[in-house]
């Protein structure tokens, strides 16, 4: 597929990959490459746009991150972001200072909206699609280093109070320098920026779209695989059911998927898998559910230590895929629902920390017979699988299902596994989401479909390995107490205690100690993480 790419040169800054989702939602195609790729291998890709990102180093200074001055010489439009802009102006003659201060948080800033960055639209050939703004407006601020001195050629385009220069451009160039953050959403006109940049200015036509991607990538299976047999270990979750769904329209009985229950699944949540890609679902393919909850148990009796259980049910998952997968015999692909986060963190992007090695089915590729790996999502964001989800016809509940971890509530039930206490956490746990999900529900009815401020990006409840004294009736008890968790959170890596309204807690709190049995206490967990995690294990 031929489509038009912006480049998103990564110098190691922490928003870059929300930069390159923000393009995606401009319907252009991005990718992220370190500030070492080549000037060849950028040549040879010929991209529409390039943006420089932010990143932590100074750019006087010996040794920092750096790009060549042919960079800017490609006749391809330019955008500077932060550390890039500041980088622009160092690189092509201009002066890069530290400031006395600090810029840090949301700026008043004021923007010369002639500029085609902020909707004016001098000389531009498009200039009908731009996006206009208000001249005064706030923006996100963080940087040490400013702009003391326009590069020849460039004017200033905004200022803050305490930035001269907080955009810039030379318009005959191409070239484009902001000094804040248009990609976060402190700055409200962030946005329409980026789109004023790859759709007006480098002039994408927008031509990414996920109706498309999804006929494309099907096509592309097809000639990929021919008649080759394809095995996927489907976990239930987003990525690898959006998988399952595209090679299915792809290749239909060609693709075999294993389900593996673990009995650490969420309450009914086995069957709803099964109903949707199961026999008598919408999808053509060969199903297999493997029903090992015992054998987890059996491995798991005992054992007490987070790290000790995660090991257990990781290796548990590959002995059992491997019976099923020696049952199938040698297959020809191994699909994985990779994602275009697993790529860039796994250091094959951008200019990231390898923050986590890449295993998205722990390590199966050592323990199966095949020739190839075929992960069809691999260029997606995740708001991008769920729009191809929602394409393929996959139900919402499971495009939207929120994050579940793959040792399930084997990190949820504190200390160690039994049966028994796995019953007890889904009942609880399902209440708990059944009141929040009506509680947003009802929010949203009342409020033109908004979300609440305390809107969770996930929540669950977990068993606490604590015991305690209640009264039931007239009786005394020795009962469990569940852990009610739900957390605010954009990357997973930061997070806050959502604010769950009291009576919520409270509606939540009755039920779970009438309707399941071996509960006599709810805990609400207020911790941020840090210093906390998300999961309690
Ligand atoms: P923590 O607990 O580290 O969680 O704050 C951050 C995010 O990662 C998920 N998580 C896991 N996912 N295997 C997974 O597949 C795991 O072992 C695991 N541990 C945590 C967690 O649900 C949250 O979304």
């Amino acid at each position: 597929m031929d489509k038009e790419l912006v480049l998103v040169i990564d110098f190691g800054g922490q928003y870059n990959q929300l930069v390159a989702r923000r393009v995606r939602e401009c319907d252009v195609y991005c990718e992220i490459y370190s500030y070492k790729t080549p000037l060849d291998k950028i040549k040879a890709m010929n991209p529409k746009g390039i943006i420089l990102t932010g990143g932590p180093s100074s750019c006087y200074e010996e040794g920092a991150a750096t790009c060549s001055s042919e960079l800017f010489e490609l006749g391809v439009p330019v955008l500077g972001l932060c550390y890039g802009a500041q980088l622009m102006s160092h690189v092509l003659g201009g002066k890069v200072e530290r400031a006395a201060n600090r810029e840090y948080g949301k700026t008043d800033i004021t923007l010369d909206t002639t500029s085609a960055l902020f909707g004016g639209a001098a000389g531009l050939a498009n200039a009908d699609i731009l996006q206009s703004m208000p001249a005064e407006t706030t923006c996100w601020m963080s940087h040490f280093d400013y702009i003391s001195k326009l590069a020849p050629g460039f004017k200033s385009v905004a200022h803050t109070d305490s930035t001269p220069v907080a955009a810039m451009e030379n318009v005959e160039r191409g070239l484009y320098g902001i000094q804040f953050h248009p990609e976060v959403l402190h700055t409200p006109e962030g946005s329409k920026m980026l789109f004023n940049f790859v759709r007006g200015i480098c002039g994408c036509s927008g031509d990414w779209r996920m109706d498309t991607f999804v006929e494309d990538t099907i096509k592309n299976i097809r000639a990929k695989v021919g008649n080759g047999k394809v095995l996927l270990a489907l976990s239930g979750g987003v990525d690898s059911s959006v998988a399952a769904g595209l090679l299915s329209r792809a290749i239909g009985k060609q693709l075999t998927c294993v389900f593996v229950d673990h009995g650490l699944l969420r309450k009914n949540e086995g069957d709803e898998v099964e109903a949707v890609f199961g026999e008598g679902g919408q999808f053509d393919l060969n199903f297999i559910r493997v029903n090992a909850q015992e054998r987890y148990y059996g491995k798991l009796a005992g054992v007490s230590e987070p790290e000790r259980k995660r090991k257990i049910i990781g290796e548990e998952f590959i002995r059992v895929f491997e019976e099923e997968a020696k049952k199938i015999g040698a297959v020809d692909f191994l699909a994985q629902g990779t994602i275009y986060p697993d790529v860039v963190e796994s250091g094959l992007g951008g200019e990231s920390a390898v923050i986590k090695s890449h295993h998205n089915v722990g390590g199966l590729p050592d323990f199966v017979d095949f020739k190839e790996i075929i992960e069809p999502l691999r260029d997606l964001f995740k708001d991008e699988v769920r729009k191809a989800g929602l394409q393929l016809g996959i139900p919402e509940r499971l495009v939207f299902r929120q994050p579940f971890p793959g040792p399930g509530l084997g990190i949820r039930i504190i200390g160690e596994v039994t049966a028994e206490k796995v019953v007890i956490v889904q009942d609880a746990d399902y209440i708990y989401r059944e009141e929040v999900d009506k509680a947003i529900a009802e929010y949203k009815a009342a409020n033109d479909g908004k979300e609440p401020a305390w809107m969770p990006n996930q929540y669950y409840a977990a068993l606490t390995n604590m015991r305690s004294v209640g009264v039931m009736g007239d009786e005394r008890t020795y009962d469990y107490a569940v852990a009610l968790r739900a957390v605010k959170t954009i990357d997973f890596m930061t997070a806050e205690a959502a604010q769950i309204p009291f009576e919520v807690l409270q509606t939540v709190m009755s039920r779970i100690i009438n309707e399941v049995r071996g509960v006599n206490r709810v805990f609400y967990d207020l911790t941020s993480k840090p210093p906390g995690t998300i999961e309690m294990e």
